[in-house]
């Protein structure tokens, strides 16, 4: 089983002409969390094949050094900020009639999403280094995957949004996409620790 993976795993790498995270255009959130060495599904490989680029999480099979474990990490924290950095910007963009601000922040956010993808891959969690990542993600990869897509939907959707002049259809759909970000924060996102 584990060389089956291994060998798909490989194959998709081959196929996309791309194995790194750093890449940032991970497009399957699929692809991104697995808590077993299942080989991917049908399903998922087409979406690999159908991606520009595949990640890391596809080469899952084979465990993170602690150094790349910990680089993920940091790229997962540094998204995380920028994202929290983009809402802000839009949340100030729709209140002051900005929506040059708001566009280009929707357009990173949705970009960001993306490469959430590639932010949790199994081996970056609080045993391995400091993060707010619950434990939770990797036992509960599926629900967790579908919190991941549910954003990034709610994300295409809001951009889709702001690239139209109906500014409460923007309002409307800003305040979807942060529920989707409360939705895992709430769930897979640990307090602060002091
Ligand atoms: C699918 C789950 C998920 C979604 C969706 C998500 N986050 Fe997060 N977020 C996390 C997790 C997990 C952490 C903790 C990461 C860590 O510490 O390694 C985090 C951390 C953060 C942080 C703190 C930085 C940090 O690394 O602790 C900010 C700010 C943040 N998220 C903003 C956002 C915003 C804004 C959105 C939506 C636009 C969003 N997040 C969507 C899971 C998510």
């Amino acid at each position: 089983m584990r060389f089956v993976t291994i060998a798909a795993a490989c194959a998709c790498v081959s196929l996309a002409a791309c194995g790194g995270w750093k890449s940032g255009q991970a497009n399957s959130a699929q692809g991104n969390i697995s808590k077993d060495n299942r080989p991917p599904a049908t399903a998922k490989a087409s979406a690999v094949t159908n991606a520009p680029v595949t990640n890391e999480m596809v080469m899952l099979a084979a465990p993170l050094s602690k150094g790349r474990a910990l680089q993920v990490m940091k790229a997962r924290h540094d998204g995380m900020e920028a994202m929290g950095d983009a809402t802000k910007a839009i949340h100030r963009g729709l209140v002051g009639s900005d929506l040059a601000t708001v566009r280009s922040n929707a357009a990173k956010v949705v970009q960001l999403s993306q490469q959430a993808s590639a932010w949790f891959p199994a081996g970056t969690g609080p045993d391995v280094g400091k993060t707010r990542a619950k434990p939770d993600i990797w036992q509960n990869s599926e629900d967790f995957a579908s919190k991941l897509r549910n954003f990034q939907a709610a994300a295409h959707a809001f951009d889709a949004a702001a690239r139209g002049n109906d500014v409460a259809a923007m309002n409307a759909r800003f305040a979807d996409l942060g529920g989707t970000c409360k939705a895992c924060h709430d769930k897979y996102r640990a307090e602060e620790k002091h």
